[in-house]
């Protein structure tokens, strides 16, 4: 199977993410045609794969059964995936990797089945796989704090007074935890100490927090072509994110009319606040807060064994932060 092409940088990894792929793929095996049809379209539509990748390189440090590792990188992905594709139904998205989203293309029934078939892969490869009960009680535990932080998000639709605090706080669970887990799993596999697993998993979640605040900026300076994904939803759905809710605290009442919950639903209201957030240079704030939890990830991984893995990782990590997609 195809991986997405930013991985030819990364040689030695790139192998390890296709058995990935192709492990995913091999475990797609639904009782239902429209759900192993879509399933399969969507796995093949070119994902980053990076919760894998950071899976495979937190391993990298001490040897261990790659294949083993390469089944527990594709339980993170088949979670992950999972959450897309409810996530989608939530959004009411129209497209997802440059495709028509599950629930757009196969109605909701479809996407529900389709996401908790991802569930059970993600179960059914940690339970069979984990060394011990360790990595499964991580699993249960990040997908509690993801559904939380999706939880607060939907609490605080619509709510202008939301703080950059609320916002970290979504985000460390609904993105944060993934890639929290995925480094976690690496570590703890390979190394099979608490210790240096729990040093990974605070570094990934640094990580991840960092890359949803850059996917939030994208959603500003990039376009739904670009991005596989449409851009400005958020703001329609009353979801707001760091570029808005740090440029709204220096001027609240210019944005209050553009955001009652009927505001920001035609187009003109849209670009009104996009253009606030420009002016109030949301953007650049956010980049700074991005470039924060980048250091605070790359500070992290400088106290890592040094090893060819550490090299690895600091590289992936200073590369998405200057990410363009
Ligand atoms: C999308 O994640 C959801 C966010 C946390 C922003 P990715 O951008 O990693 O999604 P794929 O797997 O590459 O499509
Ligand atoms: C991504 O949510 C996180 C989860 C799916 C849990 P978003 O709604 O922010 O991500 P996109 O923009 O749809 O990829
Ligand atoms: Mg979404
Ligand atoms: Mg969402």
């Amino acid at each position: 199977m195809k991986i997405h092409p930013m991985w030819a940088a990364y040689p030695t990894l790139a192998p390890e993410l296709t058995a990935t792929l192709d492990l995913i793929e091999s475990q797609i095996q639904p009782q239902n045609q429209p759900v192993a049809t879509a399933l399969l379209s969507m796995i093949n539509a070119g994902g980053k794969l990076l919760r894998p990748a950071y899976c495979l390189l937190f391993s990298q440090f001490k040897p261990v059964d790659r294949k083993k590792m390469i089944a527990l990188a594709a339980a993170v992905e088949s979670l992950h995936t999972a959450t897309l594709v409810h996530d989608d139904i939530i959004d009411k998205s129209p497209t997802r990797r440059g495709l028509p989203t599950i629930a757009a293309q196969f109605g909701p029934d479809v996407a529900v089945y389709a996401g908790d078939y991802l569930f059970v892969v993600c179960f059914k490869l940690i339970a069979h796989w984990a060394s011990d009960l360790r990595s499964v009680q991580q699993d249960g535990a990040s997908m509690e704090r993801l559904l939380n932080g999706e939880l607060s998000q939907m609490a605080r639709r619509y709510n202008q007074a939301i703080t950059i605090d609320d916002y970290l706080n979504q985000v460390s669970g609904k993105t944060g935890q993934l890639f929290a887990l995925a480094a976690f799993i690496g570590a703890y596999e390979s190394d099979n100490t608490l210790r240096f697993a729990k040093t990974c998993e605070k570094i990934g979640m640094d990580i991840g927090i960092a890359f949803q605040l850059l996917d939030d900026i994208l959603d500003y300076t990039s376009t739904a072509e670009t991005m596989g994904k449409p851009v400005h939803e958020d703001i329609r759905q009353g979801v707001y994110s760091a570029p808005l809710i740090l440029a709204m605290r220096q001027d609240p009442a210019a944005f209050a009319p553009y955001l009652t919950k009927e505001g920001a639903a035609t187009d003109a209201d849209l670009a009104a606040v996009v253009a606030l957030v420009a002016t109030h240079n949301g953007v650049a704030s956010a980049q700074a807060l991005a470039a924060d939890y980048t250091q605070r990830a790359l500070a992290g991984l400088a106290k890592l064994p040094d090893q060819p893995a550490r090299t690895t990782l600091i590289r992936l990590t200073t590369q998405l932060l200057n990410r363009k997609s």
